[in-house]
């Protein structure tokens, strides 16, 4: 299978380099698209239509942005797309855009969590009546622009864990682009936005970045406690989140006997 990579920042280098090395059999990778000053080493970069042109798999490591603008673009064109940035389909217009275009399809990436299957079982069988996701991360990640400075200000200060923000996870996926995918993973995961909970607290003493996932539905009651070493180079994102991608791109890649 060949693969093309949208974005050369902390997932996208490291999918690429490692697709590169040959770390998923069968699948070859034909270059990186990205907008970044300097081309990264060590792989190829191409235009983004000839990415396109090259590769049967595009994986989007890009942004919210680079989803919305590029995506229709790559299934349109006949191409197979797998999403990183998950948060921007909490854009109804967006979900149904990429849902509609074709003849390629478009895969999720799970990203920096898991129990989605279970989540989405649980959610097959009837209505759950209770979903909520806390995300803890440090406080420098969740400094945002539309916050006012106070706020912003008693953030970086904080010397104890605050609750940011707690609301839907449609409104808490918006607020935080780069920290709240997992958010609209989740909601995307049970098919019912309005159900999903999601919180997000600043803790300055958080060495690592928690997602706690709690459900509770007629097949059961479920509790997932994740914890990520963050990215060393954006300390909003986690380190697993690149290996989730090729973990995805082996799937696709080798269909056999892969968990579904
Ligand atoms: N699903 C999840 O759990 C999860 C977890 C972490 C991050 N993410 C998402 O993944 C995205 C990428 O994360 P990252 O840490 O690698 O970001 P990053 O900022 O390190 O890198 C982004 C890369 O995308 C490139 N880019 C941006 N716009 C582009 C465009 N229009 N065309 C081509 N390239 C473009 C940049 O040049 C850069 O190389 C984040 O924006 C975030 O939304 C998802």
């Amino acid at each position: 299978m060949k693969v093309g990579v949208i974005g050369a920042g902390s997932i996208g280098s490291v999918v690429a380099t490692r697709l590169r090395a040959g770390a998923v059999p069968g699948v070859r990778l034909t270059g990186v698209a990205h907008s970044d000053p300097a081309d990264p080493d060590g792989v190829p970069v191409l235009p983004f239509d000839e990415l396109v042109a090259e590769s049967e798999l595009v994986v989007e490591c890009a942004g919210q942005q680079a989803l919305a603008a590029l995506g229709p673009r790559v299934l349109d064109a006949g191409r197979d797309l797998l999403v990183v940035s998950v948060g921007a389909l909490a854009d109804q217009h967006l979900l149904d855009t990429l849902l509609a275009a074709g003849p390629g399809a478009v895969h999720l990436s799970t990203g920096a969590i898991g129990g989605l299957d279970l989540l989405a079982a649980a959610a097959a069988m009837g209505p759950l009546e209770s979903v909520e996701i806390v995300t803890t991360k440090k406080p420098a990640g969740l400094v945002q622009p539309w916050m006012p400075e106070e706020q912003a200000n008693r953030l970086r200060e904080a010397d104890a864990p605050v609750e940011v923000l707690r609301a839907p996870a449609r409104t808490v996926t918006a607020a935080f682009p780069a920290s709240a995918n997992v958010a609209a993973s989740v909601a995307l995961a049970v098919g019912a936005w309005d159900t999903v909970e999601a919180a997000v607290v600043a803790d300055p003493g958080a060495a690592r970045t928690s997602h706690v996932i709690t459900a509770e539905g007629p097949a059961g009651t479920y509790r997932f406690e994740i914890n990520n070493h963050p990215s060393p180079r954006t300390p909003t994102s986690s380190r697993i989140v690149p290996y989730a991608v090729l973990s995805a791109i082996g799937g696709l890649a080798n269909p056999r006997g892969v968990f579904r």
